[in-house]
């Protein structure tokens, strides 16, 4: 017979192998597997757990020992301030696309009725976070993959935010007269031999791999967005941060105007912003 106390200590010495938060990890899963509050395991730590709680936790463990990232074995994940639902099916949203986030909202919001399009949605993060900063914009999420559309829904659900949902590739699934005052992406951007691919290995790979290059996503939705933006709309494009001089070229050629690459807090190119061409 085990408490909760007992099985914190031999998740948190356990964890240590997998994880530089080992502490904090053994609180979270407990917490998660258990449905309590992480603060409600140090009120009961002497309540003895049944057997299907200890099966629930050791399953979670065993889990995350085998290299699950944490998010998945959550089944949640904080991005811009908003706990959204993730599993296997998506990409885990990564602190570097707050950037983008941050870029968008520092824009001005025009006078006519906003509409935004977030280019493979994932979990909805992009989408959704600027969803629940510009209520009053009307936005709509693209992904082609169905498993992860869903995950999608229900985070909007979740947070009660409003977001057209489309399944497709890119801009296929769009009104042909559909025109944005902002196209976000955070696309996929490794190439199919990109050396850390194996530490992704738990991730979808058609999250991560464009192409050969890598840059056949971005190229694609570069290619096809000047005719769905307003006279004066922004692209925000997230990228790999070798692929700044790349992505700024490509928006060149199809006569992008303004076109910038932002760093994010180390230093590296993330993300490349631009106005859409004159004759678009
Ligand atoms: C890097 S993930 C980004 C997910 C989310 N936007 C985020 O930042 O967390 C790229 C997403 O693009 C989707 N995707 C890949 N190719 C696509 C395509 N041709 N059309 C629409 N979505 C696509 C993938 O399924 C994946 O969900």
């Amino acid at each position: 017979m085990t408490n909760l106390q007992e099985w914190q200590r031999r998740m948190h010495a356990q964890l240590a192998s997998v994880s530089d938060q080992p502490a904090q990890e053994a609180r979270w899963l407990m917490a998660q597997s258990l449905g309590l509050r992480p603060t409600e395991l140090l009120v009961n730590a002497h309540q003895v757990l049944s057997s299907d709680q200890e099966y629930a936790l050791q399953k979670r463990l065993d889990e995350r020992l085998r290299g699950v990232p944490l998010a998945y074995c959550l089944g949640e994940w904080s991005f811009y301030g908003l706990d959204l639902e993730v599993n296997a099916a998506v990409l885990i949203p990564r602190p570097d696309s707050e950037l983008l986030i941050h870029l968008a909202l520092a824009e001005a919001v025009p006078e006519h009725e906003m509409q935004i399009l977030d280019l493979g949605t994932g979990s909805g993060a992009l989408a959704l976070a600027l969803a629940v900063a510009r209520p009053q914009a009307r936005v709509f999420a693209v992904e082609q993959s169905l498993e992860a559309l869903a995950v999608a829904r229900r985070n909007g659900e979740r947070l009660g935010a409003k977001v057209v949902w489309l399944e497709g590739d890119w801009f296929a699934p769009l009104d042909p007269a559909l025109r944005f005052d902002w196209i976000v992406s955070n696309p996929p951007y490794l190439a199919s031999a990109d050396p850390h691919l194996p530490e992704l290995q738990h991730e979808p790979l058609a999250a991560l791999v464009a192409g050969p290059s890598g840059l056949e996503c971005l190229e694609s939705i570069i290619q096809g967005a000047g005719k769905h933006l307003h006279p004066g709309g922004q692209i925000f494009l997230e990228h790999g941060w070798e692929q700044g001089a790349a992505v700024r070229k490509l928006l060149r050629t199809r006569d992008f105007q303004q076109v910038q690459t932002h760093a994010d807090i180390a230093g590296r190119e993330r993300v490349t912003t631009a106005r859409s061409p004159n004759h678009a």
